[in-house]
């Protein structure tokens, strides 16, 4: 009897630590139009490590009007085999979700306003989940919806509430992704909490070249240069803080990992720290082509030579050259995110985009920001 009791009691502890507090979760979002990027850019989803991704949220389906899903590349998708290729990913690690991500920024707030505010169209969105998942294997729906307005606030939470419950049975898994800075009047963020899996704080495009001085990207803590306002919401601390004040369950938040960096044209090249005057947006990358900014991959093959600086306030990196500054994250930046969400009892960390990590190895380790969340978790 006494045995049982301690074997019981053990077991209780061991399952209470278990589902307390443990940081394990790796969100893995995949860019499907990197298979398009040139030269050394050109990645699949066959290249993705499954062993330290939990989670790959493949970006991104579109919805039509009335809430069906919509291939918006079925070339990719299909032909190419993209959806093919994640599926496989299985065959290395049968625990892996991979989830269909539906909105984003270019997708806008136009698309899920009126679906979420229709009961035909959120059952038409359901509907067609459900035959996604049974016919190429996802195991679940992400919505990154850029951004619900206050209109929206009520309409999303009953979007959010009626998927969990079509999902349940299948055991499929809802996830968002979400602003960092809580909007307060269209975010529910208790109800949000309650009725997803996770929450994927996009902690990162804190600090752009539009704001007229060199900013990091993804701060993990606010810096000498910012506003009273920015130290408040614009780093990942303080986004996390804000997110779990107001209601959220830190077990279901991760951190976004950015794995790219915004450049910046200095106006004086004498002047390159933080804080100084940009006239514009610095150099694309060759491959990702996106205006103001570099892949992690980019980095390591273009900036090689360029001076780099810790940032021991905000705990990021940054380089400069001439009249080139970038601000970004690394190995060593990474490693204190990560230990950070494990202090913090997160979920874990978010990643956008994996296929942007150093997969070909040119800053050393192949994989280097991917390697450093699992030798730190
Ligand atoms: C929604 O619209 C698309 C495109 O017109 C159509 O293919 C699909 O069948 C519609 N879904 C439903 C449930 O009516
Ligand atoms: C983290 O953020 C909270 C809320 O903004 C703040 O009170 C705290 O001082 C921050 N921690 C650090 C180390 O900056």
């Amino acid at each position: 009897m006494f045995v049982k009791c301690l074997l019981l009691f053990s077991f209780l502890c061991l399952h209470l630590q278990f589902s307390y507090g443990v940081t394990d979760t790796v969100v893995c979002y995949y860019a499907s139009w990197a298979i398009y990027r040139p030269d050394k850019g050109e990645f699949h989803p066959e290249s993705i490590d499954p062993t330290i991704c939990t989670h790959i949220n493949y970006a991104f389906l579109g919805i039509y009007p009335n809430g069906t899903l919509q291939m918006i590349d079925e070339w990719g998708d299909i032909e190419k085999g993209n959806f093919q290729e994640v599926e496989a990913l299985k065959e290395i690690n049968p625990n892996l979700k991979t989830i269909i991500s539906v909105g984003g920024w270019n997708a806008g707030n136009a698309i899920l306003s009126p679906i979420a505010a229709s009961a035909e169209f959120r059952a038409n969105l359901i509907a067609s989940c459900l035959e996604y998942f049974e016919t190429y294997g996802f195991n679940g729906l992400d919505i990154d919806w850029e951004y619900p307005e206050a209109k929206d606030k009520e309409n999303f939470i009953t979007l959010l509430r009626e998927i969990k419950e079509a999902f349940q049975p299948g055991g499929y898994v809802l996830t968002i992704a979400v602003s960092a800075i809580p909007i307060d009047d269209a975010y529910d963020i208790p109800g949000m909490s309650e009725n997803v899996d996770l929450i994927n704080l996009m902690t990162y495009d804190f600090h752009i070249a539009g704001g007229g001085i060199t900013g990091q990207n993804s701060p993990l803590y606010w810096g000498a240069a910012d506003s009273a306002w920015q130290k408040e919401y614009e780093n990942v601390n303080s986004t996390v803080v804000n997110w779990v004040n107001e209601g959220a369950d830190p077990a279901k938040l991760t951190i976004g990992l950015a794995f790219y960096g915004h450049t910046f044209q200095l106006t004086d090249p004498a002047q390159h720290d933080l804080g100084s005057p940009v006239s514009d947006a610095g150099m694309s990358g060759p491959y990702t082509k996106g205006y103001g900014i570099m892949g992690y991959n980019e980095i390591c093959e273009l900036t090689g030579d360029w001076t780099r600086v810790f940032d021991d306030q905000q705990k990021v990196p940054y380089k400069y050259k001439d009249d080139q500054w970038i601000g970004y994250d690394d190995e060593e930046s990474v490693a204190l995110k990560v230990q950070y969400a494990k202090d913090n009892n997160l979920a874990g960390l978010m990643i956008w985009t994996v296929d942007m990590d150093d997969f070909l190895g040119l800053c050393g380790t192949k994989d280097g920001l991917l390697q450093t969340i699992k030798n730190n978790l």
